[in-house]
């Protein structure tokens, strides 16, 4: 093979700053992939003096001449996809040219108000503070080998008989179970069908397309959504996602071989957040927590929540060097730490009275740790126009070498600020 892959995938729990990691590169690559979730995501680009949230759509749409695949692993709404793809074509930013997969899975109606049903079911203390754009219910029909595909759209009789099935089960669970009003069949079918005829031209064979840019030698960018902790297998289970947000994830949700991926960049927060439930052991309540959350402006891309802030934890990061295999860091929003005066990262857990220094995803565990800090010092100065390393106060470049000298792996991009050019390349 000719050409080669890398992926950009998020070491926390989402909302690290891929998206505009994504689009900083996208220029030198000519492939960029979304491999998992669906519009549970929102990648944020702030270019040519415009906001752009990506939920659907690869973070690599602004750019010419390239080549933006939704993968097989994601779960498409396809209203949700039309209403963004149309945004950009009014804007004339539709720049690259768009494949959906066929064989990824439709997110229906039914699978949205089950979302919500299913948070109502759990209840507090269960609850998992989901998007409720029908993410779980979707990967569990696909699973359970019940869903429908986007490929199904174009067929009408296919469509009409896998439709009555799904709706059918998922008929008996919102009425038996959940004592809701069942969803009409009619207004399914001809929702699915005008979306399969304005979809029609951009559903294709995405591992094709993939293998045939490889074999020409171009470059497949693999864009992860949400993040390592929020990964159905190696996260903070059961407050995760439905998918699997890590590097491997992107081979199986791509059509991609493990042994391609020559690069796997994680997107790290220099502070950590999260939105929804579940534990986060450095989370910082109180006025420290408000100040990160008004100053990094934490406030979610998809539905608003304002996000819960905390600082650093080099425990889960490892944790996230290791399942993703990362070959370098992307270091994000480095800006919003100026001004605070004591910087803690945390360095390993206490754990009923014992040292730990390897995170375990275990609910029982992470609630019971307290954070062991370092502190460092911070800095005053306004780092937003920083475009070398050199430029950086000596307080914020002792934070990022920290930060290589305990997780062993490069930080090869440092974010500045929310804009395209507000960077410092370190050889990504
Ligand atoms: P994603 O889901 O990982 O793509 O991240 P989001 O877009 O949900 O959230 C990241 C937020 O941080 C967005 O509002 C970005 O515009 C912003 N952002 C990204 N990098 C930086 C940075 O280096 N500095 C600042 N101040 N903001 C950034
Ligand atoms: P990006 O790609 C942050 C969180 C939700 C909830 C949990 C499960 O922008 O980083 P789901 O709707 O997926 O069933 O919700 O996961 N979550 C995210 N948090 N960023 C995201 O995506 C997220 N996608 C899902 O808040 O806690
Ligand atoms: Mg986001």
């Amino acid at each position: 093979m000719k050409g080669k892959v890398e992926a950009i995938i998020g070491t926390q729990w989402g909302d690290e700053g891929k998206g505009r990691v994504v689009d900083a590169v996208a220029s030198r690559v000519d492939v960029v992939v979304r491999y998992q979730g669906g519009a549970n995501a929102g990648h944020t680009v702030m270019a040519e003096g415009e906001t752009y949230i990506f939920h659907l759509l690869p973070s690599g749409m602004l750019y010419p001449g390239k080549t933006c695949v939704i993968g097989n692993g994601v779960v498409v709404d396809p209203q949700q996809l039309i209403e963004e793809f149309e945004g950009l074509q009014e804007k004339g930013k539709d720049r690259a040219r768009l494949v959906v997969s066929g064989n990824a899975h439709v997110v229906m109606p039914y699978h949205k108000v089950l979302d919500g049903m299913e948070e109502r079911f759990r209840g507090m203390g269960h609850r998992i503070g989901t998007t409720r754009r029908g993410i779980g219910p979707c990967y569990m029909d696909k699973v359970s080998r019940r869903g429908i595909r986007m490929e199904d759209l174009l067929e009408p009789d296919i469509l009409r008989e896998k439709l009555t099935f799904n709706l059918e089960y998922s008929n008996l669970l919102l009425t038996r179970i959940y004592e809701e009003s069942p969803l009409s069949f009619g207004d399914i079918y001809d929702k699915a069908l005008a979306w399969g005829k304005k979809l029609a031209p951009y559903i294709g064979d995405g591992p094709l397309v993939i293998h045939r840019a490889l074999e020409a030698g171009e470059t497949v960018l693999l864009e992860g959504a949400q993040g390592t902790l929020l990964d159905v297998d190696h996260g903070t289970y059961p407050f995760v996602t439905s998918s699997n947000a890590v590097g491997g994830g992107g081979c199986t949700g791509s059509g991609v071989g493990p042994v391609w991926i020559s690069r796997m960049t994680g997107v790290t927060k220099a502070y950590c957040t999260r939105v929804g439930a579940g534990p986060f052991p450095t989370e910082a309540k109180g006025e420290a927590g408000d100040r990160l959350r008004e100053r990094g402006g934490e406030y979610g891309a998809t539905t608003g929540r304002p996000r819960r802030c905390g600082w650093l934890d080099l425990v889960a990061l490892k944790h996230s060097v290791r399942v993703n295999g990362l070959t370098g860091i992307a270091l994000t929003k480095l800006d919003v730490l100026s001004g605070e005066k004591i910087l803690p990262v945390c360095v390993a857990y206490s754990h009923e009275g014992q040292r730990e220094e390897n995170f375990r995803g275990g609910y029982s565990f992470l609630e019971n740790v307290k954070p062991v800090y370092h502190e460092f010092p911070g800095w005053d100065a306004d780092i937003s126009l920083c475009n070398t390393w050199e430029a950086l106060p000596e307080e914020a470049r002792k934070y990022v070498s920290f930060i290589e000298e305990e997780t062993g792996v490069p930080v090869v991009f440092i974010g500045v600020g929310a804009k395209r050019d507000q960077m410092i390349r370190r050889g990504l």
